[in-house]
């Protein structure tokens, strides 16, 4: 017999997320949850920016407001999901709602990626839940898996896509010959990119998951200020050409690793052969690989974005809690850091690189890789450029033989991208 016949929730923001989540509560599955769950859900208060913007369908039990008291204050509220977006004030309404005891979903990684140590203890402190599995690739199940799933490895690797906007860009950009800036509006158009785009493009977006996936899959304190990070601005149509001439996609990757006690965690665009996995996850399609020592590897592959499939990830936190209400526990599955890895620099990492150098004379670059000790592994002659693939050097090393064919004459390094391998 349940607890209670039906669970109230207070919902803030009714922005592509939001209003994914309001339908599949409200409509898609509002006949179903009483099987599922054994119980009712509702949500009887939706807080927005402004109430006479919104021209969204909405069910009579549902009120709208434009201020957070009505649902903080209201003792009839089980649980709040914040799908605000942003830092502030979404870290204070949070905050406020564990204080006051009040469970939390939410799939706001900016909040996350700075304060998940925080406000998980916040969490525990007041005896409630704090669940964001849709922070980190959508409707694919991460969070959950490497909290629970995978707790019996010692987690060596996680990798993957984990930018449905940048992804779809790349994809477009080598697919349908669109230019940066027409794939992006396209993205946008289909709810994939952030309000402000720039996070995705630059890569923190992803970079905030990489600082997640982490902090989970080590069990230590990583936040976004943690990870190496690098957008796909400079990706050009030509980069792609040549690299798929080579047998290579461009993907931006978020890689985190555990290498002697420490925490190498980084997001950048990178070079992947044709027949590696990764390399054919396209569209705004996310994949994350996890390496462990019990499970060898798994691959986790689906949406990463957009208003359904981020929408189901934060309804299976809902359940997840409403289950937990029902057996009267909490914070079961949760983040728990209790190691404390320092962090690598990018400076000590090993990486090959592909660089596309334009020159009048071979020989004058080519004596600079040399005074470097970088070695070729591949060179293409392309246009009026070439384009080659180095050996792995330290990324200090490279970074000088990038300054040094900078600063010469005749020379332009026209693009350098790292080469995953
Ligand atoms: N803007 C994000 C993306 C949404 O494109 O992946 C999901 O985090």
């Amino acid at each position: 017999m349940a607890k209670k016949e039906k669970y109230k929730i207070g919902l803030l923001g009714l922005g592509t997320v939001g209003y994914g989540v309001y339908q599949v509560v409200e409509y898609m599955q509002k006949e179903q949850w009483k099987e599922k769950l054994g119980v009712e859900l509702e949500i009887p208060k939706v807080m927005v920016k402004e109430i006479a913007a919104v021209n969204k369908k909405i069910q009579p039990h549902t009120t709208l407001y434009e201020t957070y008291d009505e649902i903080l204050n209201d003792d009839e509220i089980d649980i709040i999901v914040e799908l605000m977006g942003g830092i502030e004030p979404a870290h204070t309404y949070v905050k406020m709602a564990l204080e006051r005891g009040k469970s939390v979903v939410s799939a706001n990684k900016d909040v996350y990626a700075l304060y998940a140590e925080e406000l998980e203890a916040v969490a525990k402190e007041n005896n409630c839940d704090l669940l964001y599995e849709a922070a980190v690739a959508g409707a694919i199940p991460i969070m959950r898996p490497l909290r629970q799933c995978m707790l019996a490895n010692n987690l060596q690797c996680v990798m993957g896509i984990l930018n449905g906007t940048t992804n779809y860009i790349l994809t477009k950009m080598e697919e349908e010959r669109w230019s940066f800036e027409q794939a992006l509006a396209e993205a946008q158009a289909l709810g994939y990119a952030e309000r402000n785009p720039t996070a995705d493009v630059d890569g923190i977006d992803a970079a905030r998951k990489v600082a997640l996936l982490a902090a989970n899959a080590f069990h230590s304190p990583v936040t976004l200020h943690d990870v190496y990070t690098e957008g796909i601005r400079h990706i050009t149509p030509e980069d792609i050409a040549i690299s798929g001439e080579l047998g290579y996609r461009i993907k931006l990757l978020g890689i985190t690793e555990l290498v002697n006690d420490t925490i190498k965690a980084s997001v950048y665009p990178a070079l992947i052969k044709k027949e590696h996995q990764l390399s054919n996850v396209s569209d705004s399609f996310n994949a994350v690989y996890v390496y462990g020592d019990a499970i060898d590897e798994a691959m986790f592959y689906g949406r990463g974005a957009g208003e359904l499939p981020t929408a189901s990830a934060v309804c299976g936190d809902i359940a997840d809690i409403i289950r937990n209400m029902e057996y009267d526990c909490v914070t079961r599955v949760r983040g728990n850091y209790y190691n404390h890895y320092t962090i690598c620099p990018i400076d000590s990492y090993e990486n090959a690189y592909f660089l596309r150098i334009k020159a009048a004379d071979i020989t004058v670059w080519q004596a600079i890789f040399d005074q470097f000790g970088i070695k070729i592994a591949v060179t293409k002659e392309y246009r009026d450029s070439v384009a080659v693939i180095t050996e792995k050097a330290t990324e200090k090393v490279m970074a000088e033989l990038f300054e040094a064919l900078n600063q010469a004459e005749n020379i332009q390094l026209e693009s350098k991208i790292r080469v995953f391998a």
